[in-house]
C-alpha cells in the first residue's frame, strides 16, 4: 500500500500569498494538503500532483447551519479528503463523538475520504497500551458508527492515530507503539466497516523521525502539523516518504 502524507496547516498561515508559496513547495503526488478553509480555491490552484483536503465539514448538505460547510461545497472545490474529529476540535469545540460520526458518514456518502482523528490524552497512555487501546476501540466503534449502513463499500476510509499528548508537544509515540495501534485499528475498522482502510500516524512528526514510522508496514502514512509548515524540512519528509513508495 503506497504511503500518504497529509499536511495539517491547522489554522496556519496568516495570508493567502503565504498559503500558495507553501503548496507550491509541498506539491507532491501521495501528498494531501489541508489548509484553512479560505485557502482551499487558491491552493487548489496552485497544485498539480498533491491533493486537496479540508480541516472540517458539517454533516447536513444546507439548511440554516451558519458557520457551517457542506461536503458537497468541499467537493466543488476539488476536495478529496476531509479531516474529521481532531482532538483539537474535540477539545476546543466541545465535537462528540456523535457529531463525529455524523461528519464521517456524510463525507462518505457525498464521495470524500474522511481522515478520521482517534488517539488517547495522556491521563489514558500513563496507565499502559492496553488502556489506550481500550480507548481508541470505544472512539473508533462510536466514530464509524455510521457507517456499517451505508452502501459505500469500495471506498477508502483514512483513520489517524494521533495520541493527543504527542500532537505539537516534539514528544512523539514510538513507531513500535504506533505500529501495535495501527495493526489494532486495522483489525477493529474491517469488521466494523466494509471499506478499504489506510492508518496513518500522527503527533510529531518530523524529518527526523517519519522515516522510522513510514519503516513499519503497518503505519500507511503519516499526518503532519508543525513541520508540513517549514518547506525545507516537509519537503525533506516528502522525500523520505517516496522512498517507501
Ligand atoms: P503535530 O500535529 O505534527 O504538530 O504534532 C499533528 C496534528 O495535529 O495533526
Amino acid at each position: 500500500m503506497s504511503k500518504l502524507t497529509i499536511a495539517n496547516w491547522k489554522m496556519n498561515p496568516r495570508m493567502v500569498r503565504e498559503a500558495v508559496r507553501l503548496a507550491r513547495a509541498s506539491d507532491a503526488r501521495g501528498v494531501v494538503i489541508a489548509p484553512p478553509f479560505p485557502f482551499l480555491p487558491a491552493v487548489g490552484r496552485t497544485v498539480n500532483s498533491a491533493a486537496l483536503g479540508a480541516q472540517d465539514v458539517f454533516w447536513e448538505s444546507e439548511g440554516a447551519y451558519t458557520g457551517g460547510v457542506s461536503p458537497a461545497m468541499l467537493k466543488a472545490l476539488g476536495v478529496r479528503y476531509v479531516i474529521v474529529g481532531h482532538s483539537e476540535r474535540r477539545a476546543h469545540l466541545g465535537e462528540t463523538d456523535d457529531m463525529v460520526a455524523k461528519k464521517v458518514a456524510a463525507a462518505l456518502r457525498t464521495g470524500l475520504t474522511p481522515v478520521l482523528c482517534v488517539g488517547e490524552p495522556l491521563t489514558v497512555r500513563r496507565k499502559g497500551l492496553t488502556a489506550a487501546k481500550r480507548f481508541v476501540a470505544h472512539q473508533l466503534r462510536a466514530d464509524l458508527r455510521g457507517v456499517r449502513s451505508l452502501v459505500v463499500s469500495r471506498r477508502l476510509l483514512v483513520i489517524a492515530y494521533e495520541p493527543v499528548w504527542a500532537i505539537g508537544t516534539g514528544r512523539s509515540a514510538t513507531p513500535k507503539d504506533a505500529s501495535a495501534m495501527a495493526q489494532f485499528i486495522k483489525k477493529l475498522s474491517v469488521v466494523s466497516c466494509q471499506l478499504s482502510v489506510k492508518v496513518l500516524y500522527g503527533g510529531s512528526v518530523d524529518a527526523r523521525n517519519v522515516g522510522a514510522f513510514l519503516a513499519e508496514p503497518a503505519i500507511d502514512g503519516a499526518l503532519v502539523g508543525g513541520a508540513s509548515l517549514k518547506p525545507r524540512e516537509f519537503k525533506k519528509m516528502i522525500s523520505i516518504a517516496e522512498g517507501y513508495n
